[in-house]
């Protein structure tokens, strides 16, 4: 079976989270559709502030206090996330999905030791007594790559790198065999080196156990060197979702087209290529209501995009795209094999990006975006 055929693990249909504002609630995730297959790597990219992390919070209903989730579907293997009793999400949260966040020390108890961190959550998740979850704690710190794990083992959080606290964060994570691993930008707080490592050992580890990856990243090229497939996100949407090979060549909405070229080049076929970021800001909760959200810094719009449904449409197989401007120039006139249709954006020139991928990024002509992102 390929990871296209695999049901979908995790599934969100119009997913809204909203907060409660002044004069009333306020939406910061305002319709967010995609799934994570069995065993596939998903990556999630897009600028602060654009819903990532309370997407991945909804794959175990782990949301701020003040947060309201609906969803015309939120399911896990096809099971209702939001019909689960509470015995049923904590049931979930332990076994399904594990959870690596930016910041280890936001998931380490300071004041307990790390091996015992480990331990307890295979004590308390999958029912292990004291000496077989001890035995297996360490197990799991040898899985993470930390030596000498009978002397980690007794070491506080404080008392490890940021790179080895990162590693027992993913040890709790992956302690119990979750089904999905979520990893919001696992590496950000680290230096590029143990970033590499960090990446190679969620690599491994995936490849070793199966489980799927939702990967967060604000870098283009960790997610073309580790996911099968990207969803774009932007002011509480996805606007552009596919294969990673896809989006990255032919890149359909503004956004993602912006976000690849404002990826810092060093040069492009012999010459310094400049690169700039995307103008302007992205919105603030609650200050887009209708229409797309990407307005404000778009080349194209056009006043039709103030009240247009922000819906993916398929546009190539797997490759769906939100902006009906570009579906529709795209459709008119679609990039094919041999086409390198890159008449505007220039190849990102990143080395991880075009090793990883070993294209230039090409664009559907005939829309006018030759002009979208010039310096
Ligand atoms: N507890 C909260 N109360 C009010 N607003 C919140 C809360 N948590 C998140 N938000 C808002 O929801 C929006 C999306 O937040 P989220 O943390 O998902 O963004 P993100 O894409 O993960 O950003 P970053 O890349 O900075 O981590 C932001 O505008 C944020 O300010
Ligand atoms: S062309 Fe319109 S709908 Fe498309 S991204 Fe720009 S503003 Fe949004
Ligand atoms: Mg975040």
């Amino acid at each position: 079976m390929t990871v296209g055929d695999a049901p979908p693990l995790f599934c969100a249909r119009q997913l809204r989270i909203a907060f409660a504002g002044a004069s009333g609630p306020v939406e910061a995730v305002s319709g967010v559709s995609l799934e994570v297959r069995s065993g596939e790597v998903l990556g999630l990219v897009g600028e602060s502030g654009s819903g990532k992390s309370l997407t991945c919070r909804s794959t175990i209903r782990l949301l701020p206090h003040r947060a309201r989730l609906t969803a015309d579907d939120l399911s896990f293997e096809g099971r209702d996330l939001l019909a689960l009793s509470d015995r049923e999400l904590r049931d979930h949260r332990a076994r399904n999905v594990g959870m690596v966040f930016q910041d280890p020390f936001s998931c380490l108890d300071p004041t307990m030791r790390v091996g015992e961190q480990i331990a307890e959550t295979l004590r308390v998740n999958a029912g292990m007594d004291k000496s077989a979850a001890r035995q297996r704690a360490l197990e799991m710190m040898e899985l993470v790559d930390i030596g000498q794990p009978d002397r980690r083992y007794l070491a506080y959080p404080h008392e490890l790198s940021g790179g080895m606290r990162q590693r027992v964060a993913i040890a709790i994570a992956v302690s119990c065999r979750p089904k999905l691993l979520v990893a919001d930008e696992p590496t950000t707080a680290l230096d590029v080196t143990t970033q590499a490592q960090i990446l190679a050992l969620l690599q491994r580890l995936r490849q070793e156990t199966g489980m799927a990856l939702l990967l967060v990243s604000h870098d283009f090229g960790v997610i073309a060197q580790m996911c099968d497939r990207v969803a774009v996100m932007y002011g509480g949407y996805v606007v552009e979702s596919g294969p990673v090979t896809s989006v990255y060549r032919a890149p359909l909405h503004p956004y993602t087209r912006a976000l690849l070229s404002a990826i810092p080049a060093i040069e492009s076929a012999g010459k310094r290529v400049r690169r700039t970021g995307i103008p302007g800001q992205p919105p603030g909760i609650g200050e887009i209501l209708t229409g797309c959200p990407f307005v404000p810094r778009c080349t194209l719009a056009q006043t039709a995009c103030t009240t247009i449904d922000m819906k993916l449409q398929e546009v190539s197989p797997g490759h769906a795209n939100a902006c009906p401007v570009t579906t529709e120039a795209a459709n008119a006139s679609p990039v094919t094999a041999g086409d390198n249709g890159a008449r505007s954006v220039p190849p990102a020139g990143l080395p991880g990006v075009n090793a990883a991928m070993d294209v230039h990024h090409a664009v559907p002509s005939a829309d006018g975006a030759e002009h979208l992102m010039q310096p």
